[in-house]
């Protein structure tokens, strides 16, 4: 505010993951995950919003997963806290909306980031795993999510763009195919 005197876009991106079986899940496990990738952004929008409020303009963009939209095995925090997200997103953007704030959630498909990296390195699947989930048969590119993100947070591209959840995940949520089916689509 020091600085440019408003705030015209807010990227909640930080989060952590955490992949343990849903009964080995420890309550420090759930209340971290869920510190991070929900309360922060809760808190984040809290303060930030309540100056867009004052301004009467803003965009929020919130960092899901396609972890916010379906369940996926031995992440039940994570996904808990990614579903929830979505939540906020929609209570927020029914609430701040006419008040020219808008509040909108990407959901990236698996993204080579150092998260993935780790997540790997744990030994919880392959690229080949990822790849083959994916209709579009690839990981997500950082800039897939970042032009998503870039188009939710600019007013004349998505100005009347609002409450919405958006998949960058190459199909991976709109594809109920069964694993053999969706193979031979793949080239
Ligand atoms: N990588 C994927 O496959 C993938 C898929 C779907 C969604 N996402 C989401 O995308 C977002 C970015 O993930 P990424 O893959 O770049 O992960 P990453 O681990 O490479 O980066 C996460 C960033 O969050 C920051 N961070 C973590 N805890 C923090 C805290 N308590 N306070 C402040 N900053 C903190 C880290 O410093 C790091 O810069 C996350 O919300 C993640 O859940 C990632």
């Amino acid at each position: 505010m020091g600085e440019f005197g408003r705030i015209d876009v807010l990227v909640n991106n930080a989060g952590i993951s955490t992949i343990v079986p849903a009964e080995e899940t420890t309550l420090a496990d759930w209340e971290r995950t869920l510190a991070v990738n929900l309360t922060g952004p809760f808190l984040m929008s809290r303060e930030f919003g309540k100056e867009m409020l004052r301004q009467g303009s803003g965009s929020i963009v919130n960092v899901s997963s396609v972890a916010g939209l379906l369940g996926i095995s031995d992440r039940a925090a994570y996904n808990a806290s990614k579903h929830g997200l979505i939540g906020l997103t929609r209570t927020l953007a029914a609430e701040w909306g006419g008040r020219g704030v808008r509040v909108n959630a990407v959901c990236p498909g698996w993204v080579k980031t150092e998260m993935d990296e780790e997540d790997q390195g744990a030994g919880g699947y392959t690229d080949a795993d990822i790849e083959g989930r994916v209709p579009m048969g690839r990981f997500a590119r950082p800039e897939d999510i970042a032009q998503a993100v870039a188009f939710l947070a600019d007013q004349d591209l998505s100005g009347f763009v609002n409450g919405h959840t958006l998949s960058v995940d190459g199909g991976w949520f709109g594809d109920g195919s069964w694993e053999s089916l969706r193979n031979r689509k793949q080239q």
